[in-house]
């Protein structure tokens, strides 16, 4: 009879306590895949006593997850605490100096630290397991790491943040704007404790440099991801969008070119029509381009009580069959660090709603910022008049040119007399 591995569990909120459930529903049966039982031994938490629809009954209880990860009776310590720093980090090192293996959900964790803590697991000779740190029960890391060693990978993108995807999608079935659904959100518990991480991006870019690091083998470099939320997305742009063939969503996009690595996180126009834009809700979706493999994309729940246990759990099934893959791919003292592609020089088409009051001239203004700056326009709308000095909305669609044109152009515009407000510019991809 094969020892069990006993794991220890930092933090039990919705994905804690369902670990301990899914242990408890199918510790039978991943013994029997895994040829040994994963076996809970100690548990941390602010509060003990607490309702979590567990029994914690014989398990060791930690109010200090750090102690846990030095002393508690565990080859494994899951940390589900969240956080790039602090008692996270501080229980993830305690575990790696133990010996201990690190399993870990903690996308901010690893997109800050995450090379520097794969060199001390490494060197300690543990695991840095982090399945659940990106689009929760969707495998791609597994997939990333393993299922596609064998491909160069040209570039990755993805859905990452369900907060995100949920509102942008309640706004265009029912026509809200964005802080009414905002507010559901919250209240249905999908968006973070910080609601500014997910609508500003910034979870989604702590998933994206993950992914970009493990995909192209090189040092994580969470500074080098270009961050925009979709706070300024209102009901006109998704209205004009759907006019247009194409539908707002916030995606994560990694390539890599001889220049280096462009990473950037923004809401994108994609046609109505590409299988990433039918990813509705609170599903993720991530999508990689094989130099043999071709297109892949695999979709998903990106959180949540079941599909963060089930990704929790499958890191915990590779320690248990003693498969130890190191964690970006490749040992991590060969990562180099990689180049940062600036966004002057992404090159793509742009969507751009101004505000404008209803004058004689104002296309004519417009249409000579293009000329001035070479950048050609592929369309034009303006949909009825406006009160006298009321503005208008209009929509210019530009054909592909350099980022640092269309910025220029965007500048220009945003001073003419009469447009009023900073106009929105969305990033038009062709998927
Ligand atoms: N708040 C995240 C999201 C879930 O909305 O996708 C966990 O990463």
């Amino acid at each position: 009879m094969n020892e069990p591995l006993k794991i220890a569990v930092a933090g039990l909120g919705t994905v804690g306590a369902g670990i301990l459930k899914l242990l408890a529903e199918h510790g039978d049966m991943l013994e029997g895949r895994c040829g040994r039982r994963i076996e809970v031994t100690a548990v941390s938490a602010r509060e003990q006593g607490k309702d979590r629809g567990v029994s914690l009954e014989g398990l060791e209880f930690f109010q200090d997850a750090a102690k846990m990860a030095r002393d508690a009776d565990a080859d494994v310590i899951v940390e589900l605490i969240g956080g790039a720093d602090g008692i996270a980090k501080e229980t993830v090192e305690a575990a790696i100096t133990a010996s201990r293996h690190v399993v870990t959900a903690n996308k901010a964790l690893i997109a800050h630290h995450g090379t520097e803590l794969a060199l001390k697991a490494e060197a300690a000779g543990v695991s840095l397991a982090y399945e659940a740190a990106v689009a929760g029960g969707i495998p791609i890391i597994k997939a990333l790491r393993e299922g596609l060693a064998a491909n160069g990978i040209k570039s990755i993108h993805g859905i990452l943040n369900g907060t995100c995807n949920y509102i942008l999608s309640r706004m265009r079935d029912e026509g809200l704007e964005f802080v009414e659904v905002l507010e559901d959100a919250q209240r249905l518990g999908y968006a973070e404790t910080d609601p500014e991480f997910d609508i500003e991006g910034v979870d989604a870019a702590h998933k994206l440099a993950i992914l970009a690091s493990l995909a192209f083998g090189r040092k994580l470099n969470f500074d080098g991801v270009h961050i925009e939320g979709i706070t300024r997305i209102s009901q006109m742009d998704i209205r004009f969008a759907e006019e247009l063939g194409f539908r707002v969503k916030l995606l994560g996009i990694a390539s890599q070119n001889d220049h280096g690595i462009e990473q950037r996180v923004h809401p994108c126009l994609v046609p109505a029509d590409a299988p990433i834009a039918s990813v509705e809700g609170v599903f993720n979706a991530v999508v990689a381009e094989g130099d043999f493999v071709d297109t892949l994309m695999m979709e998903g729940r990106g959180a949540g009580e079941g599909p963060t246990a089930s990704a929790v759990c499958a890191d915990l099934a590779d320690i248990a069959r003693g498969i130890q893959i190191p964690a970006f791919g490749i040992p991590a003292k060969k990562l180099e660090a990689s180049a940062t592609v600036s966004m002057d020089a992404h090159k793509g088409a742009y969507y751009i709603r101004l505000m404008v009051i209803d004058r004689p001239g104002i296309f004519a203004d417009v249409a000579t910022t293009l000329r001035d700056n070479e950048v050609s326009m592929e369309s034009i709308l303006q949909h009825g008049r406006g009160a006298p000095g009321e503005a208008v909305p209009v929509v210019v669609t530009l054909h592909e040119t350099e980022e640092v044109r269309a910025s220029a152009v965007i500048e220009t515009i945003s001073h003419l007399d009469g447009v009023l407000e900073a106009p929105v510019m969305i990033r038009i991809e062709n998927l």
